[in-house]
């Protein structure tokens, strides 16, 4: 890559050899000429190097390493001394997402604990772009996580859905996002968020007022080089795919909630978002513009991809039903579903007695340590499994009863959502109070 010195010295080389002889604007064509070789030059690299891993908000495939993640989005790792300060602060045990390292990144959570620690409240963002009608158990991790931390800090949450996004990028029809979007909103209502707290809303419906206002704001201050740098954009994307990064970005600033959501006094009120590590390029962007137009950076808590049922490898893909336990899934389905999951057991049982499961490749296992409260019996099969006491088989069958379970609380937790209770929920009423 070319450094952004380097750059700058070649143009001066330029204007100075050819200032002479070109007019003024000529000079700054050569200028602009030199910015768009580097942000190519600067894709080109990006492409080269994640030839294995490419995580952006729209594509992750490879062979993922989240270390590798943190490390080229330069977020920080969760340890556990920030772990043992959010449960001193909440006097409760941390999720066992938190704990167990499934959300392992932040930008700034310390902040955001200082804030609350002297007695000042946060919001929390999240949201969802709706790109079908029912949910598999990674789509419910991001909420359920954020339905615990509302509880643990008792603060408001705002959630948007992106039914905008998934017009743009997945040439949804218009109506069908907004349709998918409402089928969401009842999913994510049964993950339990506190009615009188939580504010969801379509961007679509919303964009108005003074959330307008914010995304121009947030726009102008991206460059088409900045956008090209930060999503591999090319310059075929639709100027629609460039604008909606700001859209993402605007919640994230409480004065963009025009709807007495958040009285006036409190403008600057800081934001927390809970959301998987390939959101991070979004909110990367969002925080280097925060100081320009004097909001405060939201703060993340970041977390690892679920893995699909085919192994780490593979992706939870729409079109393979296969690769993801649905929360529409019969329990029949749940249990054809994981018995044919990737595990780490051994070929037969003599070998499984003498080598244990590899319990790093073993989904049934992996999928246990994030359903599975119960830390002494986790540990038990971690134990039993990984020495070869336990076989695949077991592992499954403990792994069925407990998905099965929470499917079926989600199910009944959403028959009971009805239309009101999603009109009330996307209302806009204050929420600090
Ligand atoms: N882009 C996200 C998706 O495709 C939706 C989203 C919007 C989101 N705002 C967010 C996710 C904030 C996490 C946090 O699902």
């Amino acid at each position: 890559m070319i450094d952004k010195t380097e750059i700058e010295r070649i143009k001066q080389v330029i204007v100075e050899k050819l200032s002479s002889i070109h007019t003024l604007k000529r000079v700054q064509k050569i200028n602009q000429l030199v910015d768009e070789i580097a942000g190519q030059e600067e894709r080109e690299t990006e492409s080269l190097s994640s030839e294995e891993q490419v995580v952006t908000p729209w594509v992750v495939s490879g062979k993922i390493d989240h270390d590798k993640v943190i490390e080229k989005f330069g977020c920080k790792r969760i340890d556990e001394s920030l772990i043992d300060r959010v449960e001193r602060l909440t006097s409760r045990r941390a999720h066992v997402f938190l704990r167990r390292g499934f959300f392992y990144a932040h930008r700034d959570l310390d902040k955001i604990l200082d804030c609350y620690e002297s007695g000042k409240k946060f919001y929390l963002y999240t949201g969802r772009g709706p790109s079908s009608e029912s949910l598999h158990l990674g789509h419910l991790i991001p909420f359920l996580f954020t339905k615990y931390l509302q509880e643990a800090f008792k603060v408001p949450v705002v959630i948007q859905i992106t039914d905008d996004e998934k017009k743009i990028w997945k040439k949804l029809e218009k109506e069908e996002t907004k349709r998918l979007g409402r089928e969401n909103v009842k999913d994510i209502i049964a993950c339990g968020f506190d009615a009188s707290n939580t504010f969801i809303f379509s961007s679509y419906a919303t964009v108005g007022g003074k959330f307008y206002e914010n995304v121009v704001e947030i726009a102008d201050c991206i460059t088409v080089n900045k956008a090209n740098s930060t999503f591999g954009f090319t310059g075929e994307v639709s100027t629609a795919k460039m604008i909606f990064p700001s859209l993402q970005a605007a919640p994230s600033f409480s004065s963009s909630f025009p709807h007495k959501l958040f009285p006036d006094e409190k403008k600057n009120i800081p934001c927390l978002i809970p959301c998987a590590i390939d959101q991070d390029p979004y909110f990367r962007l969002t925080r280097d513009v925060a100081p320009r137009l004097d909001f405060i950076k939201p703060a993340l808590i970041e977390s690892k991809f679920f893995p699909a049922l085919r192994g780490n490898n593979g992706k939870m893909s729409a079109s393979d039903a296969n690769s993801a336990i649905y929360i529409n899934d019969s329990a029949a389905d749940i249990k054809k579903k994981i018995n044919s999951a990737v595990t780490g057991g051994r070929d037969n049982l003599e070998d499984q007695k003498k080598y244990g499961a590899n319990l790093k490749e073993d989904i049934p296992f992996q999928y246990l340590s994030f359903f599975l409260e119960d830390d002494a019996e986790l540990e038990h099969i971690k134990k039993e499994y990984g020495e070869g006491r336990m076989t695949t088989g077991d592992v499954k069958k403990r792994l069925v009863q407990v998905v099965t379970e929470i499917v079926e609380r989600h199910r009944m937790a959403r028959a009971a959502v009805t239309d009101e209770m999603v009109d009330a929920f996307m209302t806009p009423r204050p929420l600090f109070e």
